[in-house]
């Protein structure tokens, strides 16, 4: 995120429930069937705070966008480019890749300057880049463009028109969704309704000339970063906010659940929820779901940097010094541990061997009286003694 020059956010884990409702929208599954809204507390329990009317976060775009508004930050910068990382919360049947509290990690861009194809670009090129950064390379992109509101509108009237003939051969679910929320049938997971959908033909002329040029130009500016992906117009994304461009980045290991993560364009989001008339867009991708997808297709996992140095001591007086070294090494930016309990020479190496380090210490009786440690490279089997400062000074080298 440092290379793209987007900052850091972070919000509360929860908010006020008419945020989330507001946002993605009162007939969205998330909030009709999802949120893990907090209980008042009973006032019989002297003071205790009311907690009524709060839910925990389901995802973290309402939240980033709340925030925008209190902070004002259109004042501080025509657009601002924010990334966040945390927990977040639904109300799910726990399964494989489907989990009550999950982890996303996401960007969200706003701003005046934001309704420029090229960001949208920006936007899903970061996550595709991200997702290859960690080694993984299988997953699939696909894009998708809903057109401004009005566009949807129009949109969701077709769609009735088109499924209203069929609509008792649909599930129950997709029945009420035809009201409801008519988008939620195209991504509906039940086999029959699957068929059915595949039937439909859609076209993009309920879109206006803008919502058409405006996905063009995003398609171009994908093509000119090398950024593969698939048109499908039957993406539409279960959150009421979005318009224009949605995307979904998938990976057929996971099975059933197999988004990676997703997001889009979300230009009336800010206005509705009190603030100015700016545009967003953004992303979010699960975290477990990245970790299951490295799980079946990256051998060596990034773990955190090894460690430098690992101190072994022989005695308690000894155990003494080494705990002081220790300091000092971290002190000076050397990752570096030690073994807290002291057994025997070999156990203890035995141990130095499986963290990996690059180096191991040792102090026995004889370099206490001495003054010196011995420093063992275990990569190349050599060994030297060392007094403390020429130890801190080779590893500052
Ligand atoms: P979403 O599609 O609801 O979008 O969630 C994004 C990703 O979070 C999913 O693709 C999935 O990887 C992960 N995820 C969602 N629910 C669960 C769960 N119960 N267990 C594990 N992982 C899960 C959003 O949340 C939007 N806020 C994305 C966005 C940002 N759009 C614009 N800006």
């Amino acid at each position: 995120f440092a290379t793209y020059y987007y900052k850091e956010i972070r919000t509360p884990i929860f908010e006020e429930t008419a945020l989330f409702a507001r946002s993605m929208g009162k007939s969205s599954d998330v909030v009709q069937k999802q949120m893990l809204n907090l209980a008042a507390q009973n006032k019989d329990d002297g003071d205790a705070i009311v907690l009524s009317g709060l839910s925990l976060r389901p995802e973290n775009t309402a939240s980033v966008v709340r925030s925008y508004i209190e902070n004002r930050l259109d004042k501080v910068e025509n657009l601002s480019k924010l990334f966040y990382c945390g927990a977040q919360f639904r109300g799910e049947r726990p399964q494989k890749g489907r989990l009550r509290q999950f982890h996303q990690i996401g960007v969200e861009v706003i701003g005046v300057d934001s309704n420029l194809p090229f960001i949208d670009a920006e936007v899903i090129s970061l996550s595709v880049n991200y997702l290859k950064s960690l080694g993984l390379n299988k997953f699939k992109l696909k894009i998708n463009t809903l057109g401004s509101q009005e566009d949807k509108a129009s949109f969701s009237k077709t769609l009735r028109e088109k499924i209203k003939p069929q609509l008792s051969d649909y599930c129950q679910e997709c029945q009420n969704r035809f009201d409801r929320n008519i988008f939620r049938i195209l991504d509906c997971k039940n086999e029959s309704c699957k068929k059915l959908v595949a039937q439909l033909e859609l076209s993009y002329d309920h879109l206006s000339e803008n919502s058409q040029l405006h996905f063009a130009q995003v398609q171009k500016a994908l093509d000119a970063l090398d950024i593969a992906y698939e048109v499908d117009p039957f993406l539409v994304r279960g959150l009421d906010y979005y318009t224009h461009t949605v995307f979904e980045l998938s990976d057929a290991s996971l099975g059933s659940q197999d988004a990676l993560g997703a997001g889009g364009r979300y230009n009336n989001l800010v206005k509705q929820l009190g603030g100015p008339e700016v545009d967003a867009v953004g992303f979010a991708l699960g975290v477990e779901r990245i970790l299951l997808a490295l799980d079946e297709d990256v051998k060596d996992v990034p773990t955190i940097a090894p460690l430098e140095v690992f101190i072994v001591t022989l005695d308690d007086e000894s155990y003494k010094k080494g705990f002081e070294i220790l300091n000092t090494l971290r002190q000076n930016g050397v990752s570096s541990d030690i073994n807290h309990k002291i057994s025997s020479m070999k156990s203890q190496m035995r141990l130095a061997n499986k963290t990996a380090a690059r180096f191991c210490m040792i102090i026995g009786e004889a370099e206490l009286k001495e003054g010196v440690v011995v420093l063992k490279d275990m990569q190349a089997g050599e060994q030297e003694r060392l007094s403390v400062v020429d130890l801190v000074n080779k590893f500052k080298s």
